[in-house]
């Protein structure tokens, strides 16, 4: 029987804001390094709320959305960005997922990332300090959200050229 293990596989990580504002951007690569997969996308990015509704959209209905929303976007830590990051190799997804630890803070191996790092607010909103795909379809749909195909440097999904005219964009001066 065909099973997902040992193959190749693409995750969405992302280091939201509280990671970024406690300053431990450094800390999370290391201990992602330690899994040996390739980096085969990364930068910065400020999120728009569209991007941040249909990133969560299947949270919609949650009490907590209108926070996760905010929380992602920087609001509530005035860090108006996220990193956002393609790993990539064998049982990527399992390998990510174990470092980063339950979705719960404090339900996450004290070790993790998230058991380590994370919290749980007052208003229960879990900061949680890193995203990481679930699956591989989810995984698919958020690389496919979060970046471009030209941005990732080895095929991760069929991709087409298209020509697009009259498309403003900024050069240096
Ligand atoms: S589900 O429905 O629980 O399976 O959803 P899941 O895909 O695990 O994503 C839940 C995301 O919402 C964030 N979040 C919370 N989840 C549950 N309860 C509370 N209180 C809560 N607060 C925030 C959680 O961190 C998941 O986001 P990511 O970015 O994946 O960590």
């Amino acid at each position: 029987m065909l099973t997902s293990q040992g193959k190749n596989q693409a995750t969405l990580i992302l280091i939201k804001p509280d990671g970024l504002k406690k300053s431990l951007t450094g800390n999370i690569l290391t201990r992602l390094s330690e899994t040996k997969l390739e980096i085969v996308g990364a930068k910065m990015v400020r999120v728009q709320r569209e991007l941040a509704e249909e990133h969560y959209k299947h949270l919609k209905d949650k009490p907590f959305f209108e926070e996760l929303i905010k929380y992602i976007q920087g609001e509530l830590h005035g860090r108006r960005k996220v990193m956002a990051l393609v790993y990539w190799g064998e049982d990527a997804i399992a390998k990510c997922r174990a470092l980063a630890g339950a979705t719960n803070p404090e339900e996450a191996e004290p070790t993790s990332i998230r058991g380590a790092y994370g919290r749980i607010t007052t208003k229960g909103l879990y900061e949680n300090v890193i995203h990481v795909s679930s699956t591989p379809e989810e995984a698919e749909r958020e690389i496919k959200l979060w970046f471009k195909p030209d941005e990732i440097i080895v095929d991760l999904y069929p991709k087409k050229k298209i020509i697009i005219k009259e498309k403003e964009e900024s050069i240096w001066a």
